[in-house]
């Protein structure tokens, strides 16, 4: 998309690329694996103190830790990381000898996760993969999908990738994950920054960020409009189910899981009314 056509802003384009979208409208561009997107989102990954791309390193060690306690993480088990990114979490899971498949729709953090895997640790393999369209067939005693991924997802894209989680765990097998609560405060907001080189391209542009709100289902959707000093424009959209805690339950047995126990966070800690977030330990039911 272009929004100067000729030496003219085109007023109307510019509009249509900052209006609210229909609730879970694509980006018009690649976003995780976009060639240079995904080489500052890998810096952030790799960034121990900051949660942004993964959490911080104190929260993933306490994550996986009670994670590897809770499931009797052992030698025995397969485990399959969804989403997983550099494999931090992967990492971890796989000094329980556990064997361990991390996948992920972007080659680059694929790539680093491939070349970081720490020699002895024969037990991980890595694939560049969309859990969308992953296949595998009761393969899996423990699935997990972490970071809130599963609420950047569609109502019917949850769905699917139920399905597909349902299938490629074992009977009995156990799916651990975490999403963003009803409870989280959010409002709508707006605001515009020029950038000489960042996050979103080497070269400047001009990015409005636009927060909205969506009433059915529950939903915080945040648009990026990034604007080239050619008037090349990209939107990139991002969004958050936030989920009650009958919804998800529901959703889950729908489809076909049995919630078993559900935490604050993948940490294990108490839940508590306000939470903003649930670590649920679901099993197949
Ligand atoms: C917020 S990051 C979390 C990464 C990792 N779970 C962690 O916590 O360190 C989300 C990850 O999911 C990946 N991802 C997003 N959609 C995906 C899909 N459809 N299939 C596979 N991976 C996906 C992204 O490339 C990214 O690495």
């Amino acid at each position: 998309m272009r929004i100067i056509k000729g030496n003219k802003i085109d007023l109307h384009s510019l509009k249509n690329s900052i209006t609210k979208p229909e609730i879970f409208k694509k980006s018009t561009d690649k976003f995780w694996d976009d060639q240079y997107i995904s080489g500052q989102m890998l810096k952030f990954h790799l960034n121990p103190e900051v949660e942004a791309a993964s959490k911080t390193k104190e929260t993933i060690e306490a994550e996986t830790s009670f994670i590897i306690k809770w499931s009797n993480m052992d030698s025995d088990k397969r485990v399959l990381d969804l989403g997983c990114g550099p494999g931090l979490y992967v990492n971890e899971f796989a000094k329980t000898g556990a064997k361990v498949t991390g996948i992920d729709l972007s080659e680059r953090s694929i790539n680093h996760a491939n070349e970081n895997i720490k020699p002895g640790h024969k037990n991980i393999m890595f694939s560049k993969m969309n859990y969308l369209h992953m296949n595998f067939k009761e393969s899996y005693d423990i699935a997990t999908l972490i970071f809130y991924d599963f609420c950047a997802l569609s109502t019917n894209e949850q769905k699917k990738l139920l399905l597909k989680i349902y299938e490629a765990l074992k009977d009995n097998g156990v799916f651990i994950f975490d999403v963003v609560t009803e409870n989280r405060k959010t409002f709508e907001t707006t605001s515009i920054s020029v950038c000489e080189g960042g996050f979103w391209s080497s070269g400047s542009y001009i990015e409005i960020v636009k927060t909205f709100m969506y009433w059915e289902p529950k939903t915080e959707g945040i648009q990026y409009t990034i604007i080239a000093e050619d008037g090349a424009t990209r939107v990139m959209r991002l969004y958050h189910r936030l989920f009650g805690l009958e919804e998800i339950t529901k959703m889950l047995n729908d489809n076909n899981f049995k919630v078993e126990k559900v935490y604050k966070n993948l940490k294990g800690e108490a839940l508590s009314e306000g939470s903003e977030t649930y670590g649920i330990f679901a099993r197949k039911a």
